[in-house]
């Protein structure tokens, strides 16, 4: 992978910013693949998204230690069985150059380097183990840190939370790729008889540049469950299609978008009312989002504009801002506005709420807040998805207590009318500016009638 000089620029400046946040080692490891069915048949590869951060590149089986602004690497160099079957691969010293590195080393000589070092632990079971082994502490991924790997934990959050120039880079590729890949996916509708076919067009367009999906692609007809990964329905005229689909680039950096279409190429005037909806929900967070301003208060405008369009379409009724109160919008948009975005889709959610929340902050056992995965001041140099969503899941409004304890607040009758409105998700992702905000995925219509005309053009 060639690097340039303002890559290099960035990954020494991340360095140094680390460097004065602790005053200890941090090492981070890359990871390694793990086995699918086989030993050799293994899952794509992909490494730590806090060594990328300083690293730059996936390596594979390596590790990186950071101090006083310094990197060194551990890494093997290729062996002669795996350049007969990989072809040649860069040496050491061609990795050391390519990414900066003040020095570098066969991965054996990690141990004699390891004294007071802060890590965190890798998502695959092989290379936690090896930490926890060197480093002489249980590091479990699912664990919270402690000690001074909170501490390193706590530095890392604090660069990673704000996107630098070269980052931006790369997530407006991401954000470019994904947007295509949307509209591929609106094209093919038309002839499409299976999700698989929708998923498969929107795939080709990441994969044709190079990149890989960002996490399983949600590509449904039936939204409402919400992290839905089966593409074997057929697409029937009457259904909506909702598509989560967001690339990665080769460095990691993610993008992260929703858009839901009708398989008929026109929505339905049922559809067409709760489609509307959400937009008005989405559009309100827009306005609001700035530095300083809670994103748990987006979060709250989404929900009573959508309680609000719910109580004129007769669904709900009563006072909206009592309704929210009461989390009776949560029976139909149960999850959070949104999330941090940047190496991860859901960023840094590795270290559990360290990142998303502020703090001393915990989360809610309210309903209707509990999936809030984000609850901090915004601050310029945030990237965050805004997604409201109306979903009708058989799981919440078929359970007896719910419709006993609603029953009076809910129109079921009224709510019978709109069946053909299973799940509606509008995501968007949004940079934090100083003076407000830019959406990186507004080059994607989001408005009923022009999602219509994208499903109009000429295959
Ligand atoms: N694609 C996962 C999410 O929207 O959070
Ligand atoms: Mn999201
Ligand atoms: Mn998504």
């Amino acid at each position: 992978m060639h690097t340039s000089s303002i890559f290099l620029e960035t990954l020494h400046h991340r360095r140094q910013r680390l460097a004065e946040l602790i005053d200890f080692p941090a090492i981070l490891w890359s990871g390694g693949s793990s086995s699918r069915n086989f030993p050799a048949n293994v899952f794509p590869f992909r490494p730590s998204s806090h060594f990328l951060y300083f690293g730059g590149i996936p390596l594979q089986n390596a590790a990186i230690r950071l101090e006083s602004g310094k990197l060194q690497l551990f890494i093997d160099d290729p062996n002669p069985s795996s350049t007969l079957w990989h072809g040649e691969t860069p040496t050491r010293e061609e990795i050391a150059a390519n990414i900066g590195a003040d020095d570098a080393r066969p991965i054996a000589e990690l141990e004699d380097y390891l004294e007071n070092a802060a890590t965190i632990p890798v998502q695959d079971a092989a290379t936690s183990t090896e930490q926890s082994l060197l480093l002489h502490r249980w590091l479990l991924p699912q664990q919270p840190p402690q000690g001074i790997d909170l501490e390193l934990a706590k530095a890392i959050v604090s660069l990673r939370l704000t996107h630098d120039a070269a980052a931006l880079v790369e997530l407006r590729k991401a954000v470019a790729v994904s947007v295509e890949a949307h509209k591929a996916g609106m094209v093919v509708t038309s002839t499409a008889k299976l999700e698989a076919e929708v998923r498969a067009a929107m795939e080709a367009v990441i994969i044709g540049y190079n990149m890989t999906t960002a996490y399983a692609s949600i590509v449904t007809v039936h939204g409402e469950f919400l992290h839905n990964n089966h593409y074997y329905h057929s697409l029937e005229p009457g259904d909506l299609l909702l598509a989560d689909v967001g690339a990665e680039t080769e460095t990691g950096w993610a993008a992260d978008i929703t858009r839901t279409w009708p398989v008929s190429g026109k929505f339905s005037s049922t559809q067409r009312d709760i489609y509307d909806i959400v937009l008005a929900a989405h559009d309100a967070c827009f306005e609001k989002i700035a530095p300083g301003v809670e994103y748990g208060e987006i979060h709250l405008i989404a929900a009573t504009v959508i309680t609000e369009g719910l109580v004129d379409l007769g669904i709900l009724q009563g006072k909206p801002e009592d309704l929210v109160k009461m989390d009776l919008h949560a029976l139909f948009f149960p999850h959070g506005i949104g999330h941090l975005l940047g190496l991860d889709v859901h960023d840094m959610e590795d270290l559990g709420d360290l990142a998303g929340y502020e703090e001393g902050r915990k989360r809610s056992d309210r309903f209707g807040l509990s999936y809030l995965r984000l609850n901090r001041p915004l601050r310029a140099g945030m990237l965050v998805t805004i997604e409201p969503g109306f979903y009708q899941v058989p799981g919440i409004l078929n359970d007896p207590k719910i419709r006993d304890q609603y029953e009076y607040l809910i129109n079921w009758e009224r709510l019978e009318q709109f069946a053909d409105v299973r799940g509606i998700r509008i995501e968007d992702d949004v940079l934090v500016t100083e003076s407000g905000s830019e959406v990186l995925t507004a080059a994607l219509p989001n408005q009923a009638n022009n999602i219509e005309d994208l499903l109009k053009l000429p295959k």
